[in-house]
């Protein structure tokens, strides 16, 4: 049996901007995994998932049509992730077989608490890894990310792929995203084997190494956010509100680049500031898009990180889901984690999922 795992993920900093091509954000991976395995079977196939199923679907009309919105099942980037990985097998002359595929995930909580640690990614990238190897089809993790990539694009089709990065890759990660309207294109030209050995344009992961004195804090509002639609929301104002829009963008580079350089410095205050900068224009951003992205819980567990002289922001889309915070280790945050669990907030005792942990084979 084939047995394999992919790591959930948090954003740090660069969320909505990451979204165009080019544009930098900072993400972690997680301790917590999504784990896939694969035995062979000579009679019938099953996909068996306790924790993702078909048991609900969103659709809107369309006319005479129903459109279905599978963007936030995970069940359907196992299916992508499946032919993906068939079409890539197909080429390269392996003969399709017929197994038994589990995905057992502790992203979400056992009661089904949705916590917004990326399980769409993780399980995206899981699948992809146990398939290549049920097929022995030689991996590396450009060539991971590459496939997953494409896989998760066809089902969420507006998101920045970070999160895949930061699944594949491990650790701290430095990620610029690619330009998926070229391989949109590409794909129309080009097979899959083709496609994983180019360079696409824009993409660029860097793992970062946090400064020692750096403790990641997790706080959880007890709300799950579709990321799907915030991101749809804040496209619509693009058109309309372009030169705020545009210096949003400018403003997070820079950010981001001022923040990546506290990295390679192993400056904690720098990386703080630009956190809190970083905040700042993600709150402009929420209001002139009218966007509910810092809601008031996310607020006050900021407020509450703050006060104890740590630097915190919302992480990834918003809208409920976690915030996150960078303290320094010296400081003691029972007070913190205290005035937190008066207030509803849940820390989320995660740690750092690290590069070492994460061979692709
Ligand atoms: O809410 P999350 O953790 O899935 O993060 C979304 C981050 C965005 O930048 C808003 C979207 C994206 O795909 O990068
Ligand atoms: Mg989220």
């Amino acid at each position: 049996m084939i047995t394999v795992k992919a790591p959930g993920k948090l954003y740090i900093a660069g969320e909505y901007a990451v979204v165009e091509h080019g544009f930098p954000a900072i993400i972690v991976a997680l301790n917590q995994f999504v784990t896939a395995t694969i035995s062979p079977s000579d009679t019938f196939g099953s996909i068996v998932s306790e924790q993702y199923q078909e048991n609900s679907i969103f659709w809107r009309r369309q006319g005479d049509a129903m459109v279905f919105d599978n963007r936030d099942n995970p069940f359907h980037y196992i299916l992508a992730a499946i032919s993906l990985t068939e079409n890539y097998a197909h080429e390269a002359g392996r003969n399709l077989g017929v197994y038994h595929l589990g995905i057992n995930s502790d992203l979400d909580s056992a009661d089904g608490k949705k916590y917004g640690l990326g399980s769409s990614a993780a399980v995206t990238v899981a699948t992809v890894k146990a398939l290549c190897q049920f097929y022995e089809l030689p991996m590396d993790k450009p060539k991971l990310f590459k496939l997953a990539a494409i896989a998760h694009l066809s089902v969420q089709g507006n998101g920045s792929l970070g999160d895949i990065a930061a699944s594949v890759y491990g650790g701290w990660i430095a990620y610029h995203s690619f330009d998926r309207d070229w391989l949109n294109r590409q794909r129309e030209k080009s097979t899959l084997t083709e496609l994983l050995g180019m360079d696409w344009p824009d993409l660029k992961i860097d793992l970062l190494t946090p400064p020692r004195d750096l403790r990641l804090m997790i706080g959880w509002t007890g709300s799950p956010a579709s990321t799907s639609h915030l991101v749809d929301k804040v496209a619509l104002v693009k058109a309309k509100q372009r030169g705020e829009y545009q210096t949003f963008l400018q403003d997070s580079k820079a950010c981001l680049k001022r923040m990546i350089a506290g990295f390679q410095a192993g400056d904690l205050a720098t990386i703080q500031t630009e956190l809190r900068q970083n905040r700042a224009l993600l709150q402009t951003l929420g209001e002139f898009s009218h966007v509910t992205i810092e809601t008031p819980i996310l607020e006050k567990m900021i407020a509450i990180a703050e006060a104890a002289g740590a630097a915190a922001k919302t992480s990834g889309a918003g809208g409920g889901d976690c915030g996150i915070v960078l303290i320094d280790r010296s400081i003691n945050p029972q007070q913190l984690l205290k005035d937190w669990a008066s207030e509803g907030i849940e820390r989320l005792n995660l740690n750092v999922h690290t590069v070492a942990d994460n061979p692709v084979a």
